[in-house]
């Protein structure tokens, strides 16, 4: 087995992030004006490997093309997402593991005007800028590697989407227009009861939250978790008729990606296997 590394990872259409592993031994590998390349043999017939869809072709299972296919989209089409979709979503997602199978979900949907509705609320308090006052305490800042890996992912971001270090503007626009949820038509809202002991019930939204974006994938639609969308639950719970008890955990925005736009086409880098497993 080889690896399949060194190839940058935020161009639209390079393909192979570090890490990515081949199944089939790798013949050669090059460059043509720009895109890298990997040429493998599978069952002694020599293939290209140079894009996405065949990279899924060499690498095959339906769970490895979610995983490596997933990704936050920051720019979305105005076209509604269908219920039917989210309901089917929601059929799958559900299978998430809990512990002790407490199930401890509510999924809000927020669509049509009442989606338009947040948006415009959040932005509002947005420019105004109102702080955030989240159900679930957020980090404030971070530290050591994981500011490093925060920065990392902000320099890119915005170098992916052509902002300027110091064009300030289109930095708070870029901001701003989270609270706008990247233009999402719908957002899915994970809700736990007040009673529940928040850490814990956390893990569990987490399981479900990240099953319910491989879902939705699997319907065509894109995903972003957005922590904005939480910022302010007294407004989520106010138009979408959620009891004052319960508590927001996160939302994410669902739609059709604007593949037009680099916000909807950037990929984030991750460290190597290296360096985040030890076998003790
Ligand atoms: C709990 C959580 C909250 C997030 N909130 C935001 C957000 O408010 N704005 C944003 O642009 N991305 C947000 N993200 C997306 C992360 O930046 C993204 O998952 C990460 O950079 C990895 O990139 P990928 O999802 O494209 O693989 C959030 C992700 C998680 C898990």
């Amino acid at each position: 087995m080889l690896f399949l590394a060194g190839a940058t990872t935020n161009n639209p259409g390079e393909v192979f992030p570090s890490g990515w592993q081949s199944l089939s031994p790798v013949i050669s590998a090059g460059n043509i004006e720009g895109r890298t390349f990997r040429i493998v043999d599978r069952n002694s017939s020599l293939r290209i490997v140079s894009n996405y869809s065949n990279m899924m072709e060499e690498y095959g299972m339906e769970l490895t093309k979610a995983v490596l296919e997933r990704k936050s989209i920051r720019a979305f089409l105005p076209t509604p997402v269908s219920r039917e979709a989210i309901v089917r979503a929601t059929e799958l997602c559900r299978w998430a593991p809990s512990w002790g199978n407490t199930q401890p979900w509510e999924i809000v949907i927020a669509d049509g005007d009442k989606c338009r509705t947040l948006a415009d609320r959040f932005y509002e308090e947005g420019r105004r800028g109102a702080p955030p006052r989240p159900n679930i305490e957020m980090p404030i800042e971070f530290s050591d590697v994981y500011k490093r890996r925060y920065m990392d992912l902000g320099r890119a971001l915005l170098t992916h989407m052509g902002i300027e270090r110091d064009d300030k503007d289109a930095r708070i626009q870029h901001y701003l227009n989270m609270y706008r949820f990247f233009g999402a038509p719908c957002v899915a809202y994970f809700i736990i009861d007040g009673k529940l002991n928040e850490p814990y019930s956390c893990l569990d939204i987490g399981s479900i939250a990240t099953t319910f974006c491989y879902a939705a994938l699997q319907e065509g639609l894109g995903t972003i978790y957005l922590a904005a969308s939480m910022h302010f639950p007294d407004i989520v719970k106010s138009v979408l008729e959620i009891p004052a008890d319960k508590k927001v955990v996160i939302g994410i925005a669902v739609g059709y990606p604007d593949d037009s736009k680099p916000a909807a086409t950037f990929r984030s880098d991750r460290d190597s296997v290296d360096q985040i497993l030890r076998f003790a």
